[in-house]
């Protein structure tokens, strides 16, 4: 199979800065994709280092395989749900020393039509990044009562017009199911009204958002794998998944996602488990903005662990100019 990324990883070489990975280490990314990230991490830690690579889309996960293999990286693929990553390093006997989650979708898969992401092309209502998934996102709008709708677009989307979105749905599908994404979004259209001319953004948007999240459950996903690294941090001497000084980043393109890790990772600081790399989100600057639209949402922080009783009885960030991470205050 020709390797096809269709994909630009974005941020990657803050990315790499703060995650500093070295010869020989063993880096997991947790949402692989088309490779990108995957690619760059191989590269660092060639020739002994291993790259496992995480995806609940198997062609995805072939997809970067191929490339990072064809570039002479050590690949490991795990087709599966990230959460199960830290099990999975357990039952092998491994911890890692890098860790990496670029949440949510791939170009790719948004851009193919039979994925059912987008509102821009007909496709199925489909929407999961496992295609053996149990729910799609036709059947969640077809099972769904107007108040789970409404809740879901409201608390998923942040769409202030969930309650008539989710009318307009439960209206419509009493005479027809809905089952395209081009339906879907004229019906979010024909909800919002001459209140659409107002909108900064397609009206749909925020409902495919909170659709796709939902389907893929990414929330609670991501506080699942915060609570595993939460929990790496405190069991870096016995049973853990993570190594001491382990370098964790998530990037992150919505502010429910961003809050979620901001939150836990000062946690993990606060209790002296880890130390924060990054003060603030790191963004894409203007020309990475430019040459790859995407970017533009993207919020990268990151931590080191250090275990119980570790470096950081204090807080500190930084990031070296080159050179990987450097602790401001109480720099061991
Ligand atoms: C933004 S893309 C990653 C792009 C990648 N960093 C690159 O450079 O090509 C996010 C990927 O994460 C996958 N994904 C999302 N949630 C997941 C989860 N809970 N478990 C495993 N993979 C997931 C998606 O299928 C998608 O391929």
């Amino acid at each position: 199979m020709t390797a096809n990324p269709g994909h630009t990883p974005v941020l990657v070489t803050r990315t790499l800065e703060l995650l500093a990975p070295a010869g020989g280490e063993l880096a997991v990314d947790l949402t692989t994709g088309c490779g990108g990230h995957s690619l760059a991490l191989a590269e660092a830690v060639k020739p002994d280092g291993v790259v496992i690579g995480i995806d609940a889309d198997s062609t995805c996960l072939r997809c970067a395989a191929d490339r990072v293999r064809a570039a002479g990286g050590r690949f490991e693929p795990f087709a599966g749900n990230f959460v199960e990553a830290p099990a999975f390093l357990r039952k092998t006997g491994r911890r890692a020393d890098v860790v990496l989650a670029d949440l949510g979708f791939c170009s790719s898969q948004m851009d193919d039509p039979k994925r059912g992401f987008s509102f821009s092309a007909q496709g199925p209502l489909d929407m999961r990044y496992d295609t053996r998934g149990p729910l799609t996102a036709e059947a969640l709008i077809a099972r769904s009562t107007e108040r789970e709708l409404t809740e879901l677009i409201r608390r998923w989307g942040e769409d202030p017009l969930a309650g008539k979105i989710a009318r307009k749905l439960v209206q419509t599908r009493q005479r027809e199911p809905i089952r395209s994404t081009t339906h879907l979004a004229r019906l979010v259209l024909e909800a919002y009204g001459p209140r659409a001319r107002f909108s900064r953004i397609h009206p749909a948007t925020r409902t495919f958002q909170a659709l796709r999240i939902a389907v893929n459950e990414e929330i609670v996903a991501l506080r699942s794998i915060l609570q595993h690294i939460a929990r790496g941090a405190m069991g870096v001497h016995e049973g853990g998944w993570l190594n001491r000084g382990a370098r964790v980043a998530i990037i992150s393109f919505h502010s429910l996602e961003d809050r979620a890790v901001k939150r836990a990772f000062a946690e993990m600081a606060s209790r002296g488990v880890a130390t924060l790399l990054t003060k603030g989100p790191l963004t894409a600057d203007k020309s990475e903005i430019a040459a790859n639209p995407r970017s533009r949402s993207a919020k990268l922080r990151a931590i080191r662990v250090d275990g119980p009783g570790g470096a950081n009885q204090g807080w500190g960030f930084g990031v070296r100019k080159s050179g990987g991470p450097r602790l401001l205050t109480h720099e061991p």
